[in-house]
């Protein structure tokens, strides 16, 4: 998938210069005028909680001169049985013809964004999708990285080695880490139970390992995943209690000590604190995770800014 202009559905498949130009903007958000989207209207779906996505979305959409709606499953005709597509479509309507508007959409379902695209013509960001994608998160998460280890002129990764920890085969971030650090050239390894980091996820372009305490040492980041409790079932999702789980798979203080100099710890939020991250670890030195949280403001401007651009255009 090459990427309709309109359209943030996913990294995978995105070109490597669609990303890096992206980034780019992203790092260079400063110089978007403040009427940048004047007259365009955000509409953020909301259908899963959120503090980070949400709030960056709509101070995105303000400092560009944007109107900003809200949405959630609470409160709106959803709780009724509408579906996404009609919510979608109803959104659409007060939006003016052509689809003069961004939907930004965070949903349970995989794929929900991209039905959310098949059934307007506006412009549409994938807010995280069920275990599908989170597209602004790995971009986030890649222009931090490049800006801690000094590559953000070119966000040329190549030699650099990221492990993501945890539950990766449930993850959106990981699968669009993944996607993006790789199309950057980085080299991404993934570790966790063999249930959550199967051998299967190799054709997504990592590798796989079950032996945390053997990769610590040899990453220059360290990304750890929440527990993702909500969409694990009945059946413990294969982790375990929760104290084996942190001295399996836990960045704990002795394993954050055990890094490379110069190594970087991130966490894309919230976290599940004591568990999957110390709290010696999340706020210590190597830690990025506020870092990355500011950086989805400047993320989110530039994805909007380049989706209406593609809306305007199409
Ligand atoms: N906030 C991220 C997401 O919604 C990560 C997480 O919740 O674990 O995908
Ligand atoms: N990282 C992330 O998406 O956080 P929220 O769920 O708080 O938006």
């Amino acid at each position: 998938m090459s990427g309709s202009p309109r359209l943030l559905l996913q990294l995978r498949g995105l070109h490597p210069e669609h990303i890096r130009r992206l980034l780019a903007s992203s790092r260079d958000s400063s110089a978007f005028r403040a009427d940048e989207l004047d007259g365009v209207t955000i509409a953020n779906l909301f259908f899963e909680d959120s503090t980070r996505t949400r709030v960056s979305f709509t101070l995105a959409a303000q400092r560009l001169g944007a109107s900003v709606v809200d949405v959630s499953g609470k409160g709106s005709s959803v709780s009724k049985g509408e579906t996404l597509r009609d919510t979608a479509r109803t959104i659409e309507a007060m939006m003016g013809a052509g689809g003069a508007g961004v939907i930004v959409v965070r949903c349970r379902q995989s794929g929900g964004a991209k039905a959310v695209a098949d059934s307007t013509e506006c412009a549409v960001i994938n807010a995280g999708d069920g275990r599908h994608e989170h597209p602004t998160q790995g971009l986030i998460d890649a222009l931090t990285l490049s800006r801690a280890l000094g590559r953000e002129a070119d966000f040329d990764l190549s030699g650099v080695r990221v492990a993501i920890v945890g539950d990766c085969v449930a993850s959106r971030v990981a699968r669009s880490n993944i996607a993006c650090l790789t199309a950057l050239g980085a080299e991404v390894v993934c570790c966790g139970s063999p249930a959550m980091a199967p051998g299967s996820l190799t054709s997504l372009g990592c590798a796989v390992t079950h032996d945390l305490d053997g990769l610590i040492p040899e990453v220059d980041a360290v990304m750890t995943l929440r527990i993702q409790f909500e969409r694990i079932g009945s059946g413990g999702g294969g982790i375990g209690s929760e104290r084996e789980y942190r001295q399996r798979y836990g960045l704990t203080d002795e394993r954050g000590g055990r890094m490379r100099p110069g190594a970087w710890v991130m966490h894309p939020g919230p976290m599940n604190r004591g568990l999957e991250i110390d709290s010696g670890v999340s706020d210590g030195e190597r830690s990025l995770v506020l870092r990355q949280v500011s950086a989805g403001v400047s993320v989110r401007m530039a994805a909007l800014v380049s989706c209406a651009r593609g809306c305007r255009q199409a």
